[in-house]
Parts: structure tokens; sequence; C-alpha cells
């Protein structure tokens, strides 16, 4: 029996005209399931594509490298459109950016021990199978080319059964390693590991919680700042898109010579703002205002900034605190910002760059400062998840 693929789930999996759901499938394909649940195209979409990554049929990473670019980019911005137009909002797109193949600048492995020695990479789609991926489309090459030191890590770090996380960050400085496993770091894995970092020219490497070794700090460049994001801190995926979301954050901030940057991380915005204005930073994890702080004691030439550790969800900044500022920037994590939202609408603030990872609360938090007098005055999509279902976006708001 043969399918219709009508649409998209937000997770990029087809829906047929009977409500299965078929993963790797596009709009307006005839399809017919075999037995292992895969799809068989009967009639491809003229938007289909031959995968740009050889491992895309086995490995589970990516979602959409069989749909052409410009159909990506149209769904991605369709998701986000739609969100709005759910409260009532028709805003202006700006044409979507997507970033390069081979950018992403941190990515999260999968290690385990094998007869003969260590697997790396990604499970393949809703599976334990652990798919090799030495020509990964995504990471940057940089990250692709410690496959082979990850493997070698996951001997040392990985019991005979067990599965270990690596999460690696480039940086000019060497990669970043951060290993999350079961076994216990003893005083002989300490040197062992240290030894191990040398070697390989890693930046620092870190055991669950402890960082063993830093060789060199590995940097983030925000602007005039360098900054060292404590290990496994948040961090724009791409270099790329996060130069995208800082050209459009700059430009709706202006002048404004006092900015508060909610959820504020290492210092993305607040730095290269600093550039400019006064700014206060306002963040949940302490370490991380401790890095932001230092990239700016060794900034040149920027003016007063700063950080404050506040769990903005259970105190957000009230409309007193926040009124002391022209602009706000904001960024929360995929829950969105309900309370702070709620303050920043009854301040007198009346310029809001929004940052967001998730169209349905981005919807939720821009519907409620619409409700309090501010105009959406354009969104822009940026796409640093390529050939995932993910989506970036920042948007301008300002009121009279
Ligand atoms: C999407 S990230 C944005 C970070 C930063 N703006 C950037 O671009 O690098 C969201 C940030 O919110 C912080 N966060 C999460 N929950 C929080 C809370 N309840 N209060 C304050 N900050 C929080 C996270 O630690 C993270 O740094």
């Amino acid at each position: 029996m043969s399918l219709i693929i009508e649409s998209l789930t937000h997770l990029g999996a087809g829906r047929a005209n009977d409500g299965t759901l078929v993963p790797r499938t596009l709009p307006g394909e005839e399809v017919a399931l075999r037995p292992d649940g895969t799809a068989q195209i009967l009639m491809p979409s003229a938007k289909r594509v031959a995968a740009p990554c050889r491992h895309f049929k086995t490995c589970g990473g990516c979602a959409l490298q069989h749909a052409a670019d410009d159909f990506v980019a149209d769904w991605k911005q369709t998701v986000v459109a739609r969100a709005l137009y759910a409260h009532g909002l028709e805003p202006e797109f700006r044409p979507m950016h997507t970033s390069p193949t081979q950018s992403r600048r941190r990515a999260k492995f999968s290690g385990r021990r094998t007869k003969s020695g260590a697997m790396v990479g990604f499970h393949a789609r809703a599976s334990d199978v652990l798919v090799a991926v030495p020509e990964c489309q995504l990471v940057t090459p940089r990250l692709l080319a410690g496959i082979p030191m990850l493997e070698a890590l996951t001997v040392i770090a990985a019991s005979r059964r067990g599965e270990i996380a690596l999460t690696v960050t480039d940086s000019t400085a060497g990669l970043d390693v951060l290993v999350q496993t079961d076994q216990r770091l003893t005083d002989q894995l300490r040197i062992e590991l240290a030894g191990f970092a040398q070697h390989h020219k890693l930046s620092r490497l870190t055991w669950v919680d402890e960082t063993v070794v830093t060789l060199r700090d590995p940097v983030q460049i925000f602007g005039p700042g360098a900054v060292t994001p404590p290990p496994g801190a948040f961090l724009q995926a791409t270099e790329d898109g996060e130069a995208t979301l800082r050209r459009g954050v700059m430009e709706i901030i202006g002048g404004a010579p006092k900015v508060v940057d909610l959820f504020a991380g290492c210092g993305t915005f607040s730095l290269p703002l600093a550039q400019t204005a006064e700014v206060t930073a306002v963040e949940g994890e302490a370490t991380m205002i401790a890095a932001l702080d230092r990239g700016w004691r060794s900034a040149k030439g920027v003016k007063r900034l700063t950080g404050i550790t506040r769990d903005l969800f259970r105190r957000p900044l009230e409309p007193d605190e926040l009124n002391r500022f022209d602009a706000a920037v904001i960024d929360p994590p995929r829950a969105g910002a309900a309370a702070q939202i709620a303050t920043l609408a009854d301040s007198q603030i009346r310029t809001v760059a929004m940052v967001s990872c998730n169209p349905v609360t981005f919807g939720r938090d821009v519907a409620s400062l619409v409700a309090a007098g501010f105009t959406l005055n354009w969104v822009h999509v940026v796409d640093q998840f390529r050939w995932s279902p993910h989506v970036e976006m920042v948007a301008s708001l300002t009121r009279a």
C-alpha cells in the first residue's frame, strides 16, 4: 500500500495522509513502507536531493539531508511564521541565513570500546547503535580530525560495556574535551590523562566535573573579548550563526547607552555590546558570569560591564530594575522567559532584541510584549543547526 506524505512534523519527519510518520520523506512524495519501517520512495519530491554526507543513511545525527537547502529554509521559516501567526502576528521576515557545512564547533559524540580498540560516532536514529562518522559534513574539520584522538580516549575512559559521552568544542587553542563516564578518576588516571592531553595538544580536558588539565585556555572570541567558557557551557552552535545573531542584536540595540543582557551566558552579546554601551549581564550560572568577567577585564576599549548571577525564572529583574536601562537583549533557553517577559512588559524599556531557539515559546513571549505595546519589526531566522529540525531566530521589538 502506498502513502502520500502531506507535511513534516516539528522534528522533520514526513506525516502521511493516514497519519503515519515516515522519517526522511518530503511533502508530496508517494512512498511505500518496507518491513523495517524505512520508506521506499515511489514518487520523489522535486525538492529531494542526494544526501551530501555518505553517513546519512545510517547516522541519526542529521534529519534533513534528503531535502534541498531552499526547501529546508522555507520549512524552518514557516515553522516560525506559524508559531507567530498562532498569536495573530505576521511580521516581516528577513531572508533566512544558513550556516555553511562543516561549521558546527561543538559536538557530543558517543564512544564505546570494541574488541580491537574503540569506536566514536553518533547514534543511528532512535537507536543504541553507534555509527562511525569519519566524513561527517556537519562539524568543523578540526573536530573531525579529533575523532581518532577521541577513540584513544574512549579506550582509557570507557568500561568494557558502557558508553561514554564526549563533548568536544573547537577552539583555536586546541580541542576542549569533556568526558562523561561512570569511571572514577584516580590519581593514576589523572597522570595518564595529563600526558594524553599533552600528546594530543588538547587545550583542556575535563572528566565529568573535574578539569584534569588546562594546557592552553580554550578561548572563544566575543567581539573585543577572549572568553574561556566553563567546560560544556552554552555556546552558539556555529561561529557563523553567532555572527549573524550578533549583527542582528547590535543593529536592534543601536547606540543605546545602557543595556541589560538577560540570559547572557558567557557574553556572546554582552562583550560586543560593551564597545558602545554600559552593559549589565544577567545569567543563572555563576561560572559563566565569572568567565565573562575575566573576558571583560582582558578586553580593550570597552565600557563598564557588570555581571550578575541570578535565576531569572524565579527572580526576574523587576520593572524598577529594568527602568535603569535603555534597551534589553533576551536570549532564554528553550522554555522561554515567561516571568522575565512579564516584567519587561511592565517596565519602561522600549527596545528589545529577542533571541530564541524555540518557535513556540518565542511566539508566546513575543505576543506578551506586543500586548504591552511593542511592535514586532522584523524576524531573522538563522539556521545554525543545518540538516536538523532546530531553528534559531532574532527579532526586533520596539515601542513608542
Ligand atoms: C540560549 S543560552 C544563551 C546564552 C547567551 N546569550 C549566548 O548567546 O551565548 C541561555 C542561557 O540562559 C541561562 N539560563 C538558563 N536558565 C536560567 C535561569 N533560570 N536564569 C538565568 N539564566 C538561565 C543558561 O545558562 C544559558 O547561558
